[in-house]
C-alpha cells in the first residue's frame, strides 16, 4: 500500500532469506530486472566470434598436442617404438609410460568435496590397458597437423588378456547393488511382490537405453602452461575450483598454484570435468618447458571422455480397482567400470512421482572393462523417466482410463519415500494447463485410429521430473564502486545456459542497480566459492551466495557510513538496496547512495565475501521441477518414418528469473530427449569394447528438420523454500521426453517401442 513497502528492496526480507526460506514477491515490482527477458551478454561476443575458448588462448611458443589411443580393452603395451614419429617435421617430443613425469591417478569424482576426475586409473605411468581408446602416447608439435601426423608413425604392439566387455556376459556372471556417493541405490517398502500379486491391474516390463556418447558443440580442450611450480590451465570446464584442486593433487602442488579459468563453455551436459587430456597436456608441457595446446578431436571425446552407460530396468506397477497404486517395482541393471563411481541413478525420478503402498527400488551393476561412464544431462532421471512413464502409460491402457487421470489419481500428499512435506508441487495444474493448451481432448484412447493419408497420428504425454539441488560451500564477492558501478564474483561457469545474464540480473536487483552498471566475474578458480555448474544447482547457489555476500556488504556500508547520515543507528537487517545506495526498509526516505558513503569515507570501492547458509532446505523439504509433457507423433504406415509433429512442455519449475534463457534451457533438454527418444546410440562392440561411431556422421543427434515446433509454458511460481524462489532448470528438459513419445507412438501405432532409440525398423 505505501510507498515503502513497494520499494522494499529485492530480497531484504533479511530473515527469510538468510535462512534461505522465502522469497520476496515485490523483488520483481521494484526494478524489473529478475523476471526479464534479457538477452544473454555473451551474446554479440559470441557472434563476432570474440569469446576466447580453451583452446584459443593465445600463448607465445605454444606446442600442439595429439593423442594416440589404444585398440584393446584389456592388456598391456608390449613393444613401443617412437623412433619415426620423434623424427617426424615439427616434433619436439613423444610423450609415453617410458618418460611421462610421475603423477597421481585423478581423484575420482566424489571421493572428495572438490575431487573432479571421470576416473582413478594411472595415466601414462604403466604399460597396462584398461580400456579400448585409452591414451597410450602423447605427441608435441610446432602445428597440429604435424603432431597428428606424428602421432600415427607410433608403432604399438599390444598383448591382450581377456576382457569383459559383453553386457550378457557380465550379468550371466553376477551383479551388485549399485551405490551412488557412497549411498546404495535400492530401497524396498512394504511387501512388492505380494501387492503387485493381488493386484486388479498390473504392468510388468523390461526397458532398455542404450551408451551414449557426449557431443557438446566444442570438444574438450584446454591451454596449458607451467611458470615454475604454478600451472595455468585455460580450460573448458563445468568445475574451475574442482578441476584445480585435482590437478594440484595429481602432479603434488598446493591448490593455490593451479589456477584454472574457462570463462567460455561450448556446452558441457556433465561431460567437462577433469579426464586425461587435461593431466597430459599439463605433463607435456612440463617435459617440454613449452606451453602446450590440447584439444581432442571428436573421435577423441568419444575414446576418452565417458557418456552415459547402457539400462535395463524393469518397471512392475499393481493397481486397485479405482487406479490406485498399490505396488511400484523399479529395478534393473547398468554397466559401469571398476575405475569410476558413476551408476547411472535410473531409479531418481520414481522416488517421488507417485504414492503408492509398497515400493521396491534400485540399481546393480556390473563391471566392464570400457571407458569409464560419467554423468549426461539429469543422469538417472532422463532414462529413468522412460521407463516409468512407458509404465504408467501402458497401465492407463491396460485399464482403459486417460493416462493423465491415473497420474492424478496417484499424486502424493508428501514424498512417498521420505515422508517430508513438497515444497511446492503443483504437476496436477501443470497438467491441465498443457493438455489444455495442446488440444489433449483430441487424442483417440484407441490407439492406431487417427490416420491422414499413409500417416498414423498419435497423442503422448509423460512427466518430467528433477530435483533441486543447492551444494554446500557457497561464497561470492560483492565489490560497489565510487563510480556506481559492481561486481560479483563467484567460481562459477557460463556453459551457454545463460548463467551469466541471469546471475548479473539478480546482483543488480539485490543491489539496486541498472543491468549496465553490474558485471559478473566467473569461471575462474581464484574467485570465492565452489560451485560446480551441476545438477542444476548453480543458479541456487549462487543465489544463495549473492544473497549472504549482499548482506556482508551492506554491514560493511552501514560502518563507512558512520553516523552523519540518514541511515545512522540502523541495523543491516532494517536497510535495503535502492535506486543506487541503501535505504531504510520501512522508510526509503532515509537513504544515501552508495557513492556518497564512499565517497564521504574516502574510499574507491568497498568488497565484501559471503557464504551462502548450508542447504538445510532439502533435509527438511522433498524439493523437486515438474513438467508435463506432451507429443503428437505421425508415423508413416508404409516406410515407418517417425515424425515429431509438435510438442508442448508445461513446467513448473518454481520462479523463473529469465524466460528468454529458460526458454532456451527447455527447448534445449527437449532437443537432447528427442535425440535420446529417436536416435542417439553409441555403438559398443561386444567383442572389444571399442566404440564403433566415434563421429558426428555415425552418431545422430537431432538436426533442424528433426525438431518440431516447442511450446512452452510454466506457471512461474516461486518455491517458497528455493533462494529466489528458482529450482533450476538445466536437466529437466531432457527428462520425461522419451517416454511421452514412445507413449504418442504407441497411440499411433499400437506399437509399445520399450527399446531406445525408437528407430524405424521397430515400427514395421
Ligand atoms: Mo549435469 S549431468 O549435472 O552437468
Amino acid at each position: 500500500s505505501s510507498l515503502a513497502s513497494k520499494n522494499a528492496p529485492t530480497g531484504l526480507a533479511p530473515a527469510a532469506w538468510a535462512t534461505g526460506a522465502g522469497t520476496d514477491p515485490l523483488a520483481r515490482a521494484q526494478h524489473g530486472q529478475v523476471g526479464a527477458s534479457v538477452s544473454r551478454i555473451d551474446g554479440p561476443l559470441k557472434v563476432r566470434g570474440a569469446a576466447p575458448f580453451a583452446a584459443e588462448a593465445p600463448l607465445e611458443g605454444l606446442a600442439y598436442a595429439s593423442v594416440r589411443y589404444a585398440t584393446i580393452p584389456k592388456g598391456r603395451i608390449a613393444s613401443l617404438d617412437t623412433a619415426e614419429a620423434e623424427g617426424a617435421p615439427g616434433v619436439l617430443l613423444v610423450m609415453t609410460h617410458r618418460n611421462a613425469p610421475r603423477m597421481k591417478p585423478m581423484p575420482v569424482f566424489g571421493s572428495a568435496p572438490k575431487a573432479a576426475g571421470g576416473n582413478d586409473l594411472p595415466i601414462l605411468q604403466d604399460d597396462r590397458v584398461h580400456w579400448n581408446g585409452q591414451p597410450v602416447a602423447v605427441v608435441l608439435a610446432e602445428t597440429q597437423e604435424q603432431a597428428d601426423h606424428a602421432a600415427s608413425l607410433i608403432a604399438i604392439g599390444y598383448e591382450g588378456e581377456p576382457a569383459l566387455t559383453s553386457f550378457a556376459e557380465a550379468k550371466a556372471r553376477g551383479t551388485e547393488p549399485a551405490k551412488f556417493m557412497g549411498q546404495p541405490l535400492g530401497l524396498e517398502i512394504g511387501d512388492p511382490d505380494a501387492a503387485l500379486g493381488h493386484a486388479a491391474y498390473r504392468v510388468d516390463a523390461v526397458y532398455r537405453t542404450p551408451r551414449h556418447s557426449h557431443n557438446p558443440i566444442e570438444p574438450h580442450a584446454a591451454t596449458i602452461h607451467w611458470d615454475g611450480v604454478n600451472l595455468r590451465v585455460h580450460d573448458a570446464t563445468q568445475a574451475v575450483s574442482h578441476t584445480a584442486w585435482s590437478l594440484a593433487q595429481i602432479f603434488g602442488l598446493d591448490e593455490a598454484n593451479v589456477h584454472v579459468t574457462s570463462p567460455f563453455v561450448g556446452g558441457g551436459f556433465g561431460s567437462k570435468t577433469l579426464w586425461e587430456h587435461q593431466v597430459l597436456g599439463a605433463a607435456a608441457a612440463k617435459l617440454a618447458g613449452r606451453p602446450v595446446r590440447i584439444a581432442l578431436s571428436r573421435e577423441g571425446v568419444y575414446r576418452t571422455v565417458g557418456g552415459r552407460t547402457l539400462t535395463e530396468q524393469r518397471v512392475a506397477i499393481g493397481a486397485a480397482e479405482d487406479g490406485g497404486f498399490k505396488a511400484i517395482v523399479h529395478t534393473g541393471t547398468i554397466a559401469t567400470t571398476a575405475h569410476n563411481g558413476m551408476p547411472e541413478p535410473f531409479i531418481l525420478a520414481t522416488m517421488n512421482l507417485y504414492r503408492a503402498d509398497s515400493f521396491r527400488l534400485g540399481v546393480d551393476t556390473v563391471e566392464l572393462d570400457m571407458i569409464a561412464n560419467t554423468f549426461m544431462r539429469a543422469p538417472g532421471e532422463a532414462v529413468g523417466t522412460f521407463a516409468l512413464e512407458s509404465a504408467v502409460d501402458e497401465l492407463a491402457h491396460e485399464m482403459g482410463i486417460d493416462p493423465i487421470e491415473l497420474r492424478v489419481r496417484n499424486e502424493p500428499e508428501r514424498d512417498p519415500i521420505k515422508g517430508t512435506p513438497f515444497s511446492s508441487r503443483n504437476i496436477v495444474a501443470a497438467y491441465r494447463a498443457g493438455a489444455e493448451r495442446f488440444g489433449w481432448s483430441r487424442r483417440r484412447a484407441e490407439p492406431g485410429t487417427l490416420r491422414e493419408g499413409e500417416w498414423q497420428v498419435g497423442l503422448g504425454c509423460a512427466t518430467a521430473t528433477y530435483p533441486y539441488h543447492r551444494m554446500p560451500g557457497g561464497a561470492a564477492r560483492l565489490t560497489i564502486r565510487r563510480d556506481g558501478t559492481a561486481e560479483v564474483a563467484i567460481a562459477a561457469h557460463e556453459m551457454g545456459m545463460g548463467t551469466a545474464t541471469v546471475q548479473t540480473q539478480i546482483a543488480a536487483e539485490r543491489l539496486g542497480l541498472p543491468l549496465d552498471s553490474v558485471s559478473f566475474a566467473y569461471g575462474d578458480s581464484t574467485l570465492p566459492g565452489m560451485v560446480l555448474a551441476g545438477g542444476s544447482q548453480q543458479t541456487a547457489s549462487i543465489g544463495a551466495s549473492v544473497i549472504a555476500a549482499q548482506r556482508a556488504l551492506v554491514a560493511e556500508l552501514l560502518k563507512l557510513a558512520g553516523n552523519d547520515t540518514p541511515l545512522a543507528g540502523l541495523s543491516p537487517d532494517e536497510v535495503g538496496a535502492l535506486n543506487g545506495g541503501l535505504a531504510k526498509l520501512d522508510e526509503p526516505d532515509r537513504f544515501e547512495s552508495y557513492a556518497s558513503i564512499l565517497e564521504r569515507a574516502g574510499r574507491d570501492a568497498v568488497d565484501a565475501v559471503g557464504e551462502a547458509v548450508p542447504p538445510k532446505e532439502t533435509e527438511r523439504f522433498s524439493m523437486h521441477s515438474y513438467g508435463a509433457l506432451f507429443a503428437e507423433v505421425r508415423v508413416n504406415a508404409v516406410t515407418g518414418e517417425l515424425r515429431v509433429s509438435r510438442f508442448l512442455a508445461s513446467y513448473d519449475c518454481g520462479r523463473i528469473l529469465n524466460p528468454k534463457t529458460a526458454a532456451s534451457q527447455f527447448r534445449g533438454g527437449i532437443i537432447m530427449g528427442l535425440g535420446l527418444a529417436l536416435m542417439e546410440e553409441t555403438q559398443f562392440d561386444e567383442r572389444t569394447g571399442r566404440i564403433m561411431n566415434p563421429s558426428l556422421a555415425e552418431y545422430h543427434v537431432p538436426v533442424h528438420l528433426d525438431v518440431p515446433p516447442i511450446e512452452l509454458i510454466w506457471d512461474d511460481k516461486p518455491d517458497p523454500q528455493a533462494p529466489m524462489g528458482a529450482r533450476g532448470i538445466g536437466e529437466i528438459g531432457i527428462t520425461g521426453v522419451a517416454a511421452a513419445i514412445a507413449n504418442a507412438v504407441f497411440n499411433a501405432t499400437g506399437k509399445r517401442v520399450r527399446d531406445l532409440p525408437i528407430t524405424l525398423d521397430k515400427l514395421m
